[in-house]
């Protein structure tokens, strides 16, 4: 390797055709998947400013204009008008996301769901409870009855995330033809924090540490993706994203699958914050965390700015 003065590494950056040139990582709106939270009433999302709360209709209208603005994908969050213990607004074949789904279904937009019972249980937790703990086997079938709904009601792929071991398995079982995306490596990660109180899913006791992953633990993710590719996952997730690069990257050099990443709603409220108080730019910030998130490994990426990317790029 030659050294300085032969070697300027200045040389490429000195114009921005020049960087764009040799610019290894791109942003690209179809790898990326807007949520979207449906509710009984739309309204502003005081939790996570910027991200509205759809009624069924109002979805239905968001996702036209998605469409148009070259969106390809969104993932559904449903907030039931009532909730129970078995979570049963999950499975409900008129529930608010199987509702969501068949008025989203002319969009042309890939549907995904988020399967889970944490939006929908009254203890706000992702499975059902025996005992006072979230008993794991029972929930599956649960779990695996709320994705066959959302596949009859027309989404195109479904993602676990209630972090119960054997999930994928269970939905494989029921769905051979179902794309599952898994929300493999969950870490119990205080940057869910905004999200959980715009789709009201906070644990009424306890927490999730139960079954999502210990933050300390990158080589136990790599067996959690190892678990849900070998019951048939397609697409393995690791969430949350900018404070996991390093589980990205693990992850990424390790399978051969294409690999999500969430970037959750802590790590947007965070800069949507700083940015309101001229602490950052907000777009400069943004673009640079979905592009380090790439760089990382991620295939594609879940993100809350999704919608405000179509007209940056
Ligand atoms: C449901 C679910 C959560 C998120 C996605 N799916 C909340 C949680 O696990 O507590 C978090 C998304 C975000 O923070 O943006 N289990």
């Amino acid at each position: 390797m030659s050294a300085f003065p032969v070697t300027r590494l200045r040389r490429l950056r000195r114009t921005s055709g020049l960087r764009s040139l040799v610019r290894e990582t791109r942003l690209d709106l179809d790898d990326f998947v807007m949520p979207l939270f449906v509710g009984p009433e739309a309204g502003p999302n005081v939790d996570l400013p910027g991200m509205a709360r759809h009624s069924v209709e109002s979805a239905a209208r968001e996702a036209e204009e998605l469409t148009r603005l070259g969106v390809r994908a969104v993932i559904l969050f449903g907030i039931p008008e009532e909730k129970d213990e078995e979570g049963s607004g999950a499975y409900d074949d008129d529930g608010i996301i199987q509702q969501a789904l068949r008025a989203l279904s002319g969009a042309g937009l890939v549907l995904l769901t988020d399967v889970c019972l944490c939006e929908y249980t009254s203890h706000g937790h992702c499975g059902v409870i025996r005992e006072g703990e979230v008993s794991n086997d029972e929930t599956l079938e649960l779990i695996a009855r709320t994705a066959v709904s959302h596949v009859e009601a027309g989404a195109d792929a479904v993602c676990p995330s209630d972090m119960m071991d054997g999930r994928v398995g269970a939905i494989r079982e029921e769905l051979p033809e179902t794309p599952i995306v898994a929300y493999s490596a969950k870490y119990a990660s205080a940057f869910y924090g905004p999200f959980r109180e715009a789709a009201e899913s906070a644990p009424a006791f306890g927490d999730r540490r139960g079954y999502q992953m210990d933050p300390a633990n990158v080589r136990e993710a790599l067996r959690e993706c190892e678990q849900d590719v070998a019951e048939g996952a397609d697409v393995i997730m690791v969430k949350p994203a900018l404070p996991y690069l390093d589980v990205i990257r693990a992850v990424r050099e390790r399978f051969e699958h294409p690999l999500a990443a969430y970037n959750v709603s802590g790590e947007y409220a965070m800069i949507k914050a700083a940015a309101s108080k001229g602490f950052m730019d907000e777009r400069q910030a943004a673009v640079e965390s979905l592009t380090a998130i790439k760089r990382a490994g991620a295939d594609l990426i879940v993100s809350y700015w999704t919608k405000e990317l179509a007209s940056w790029l």
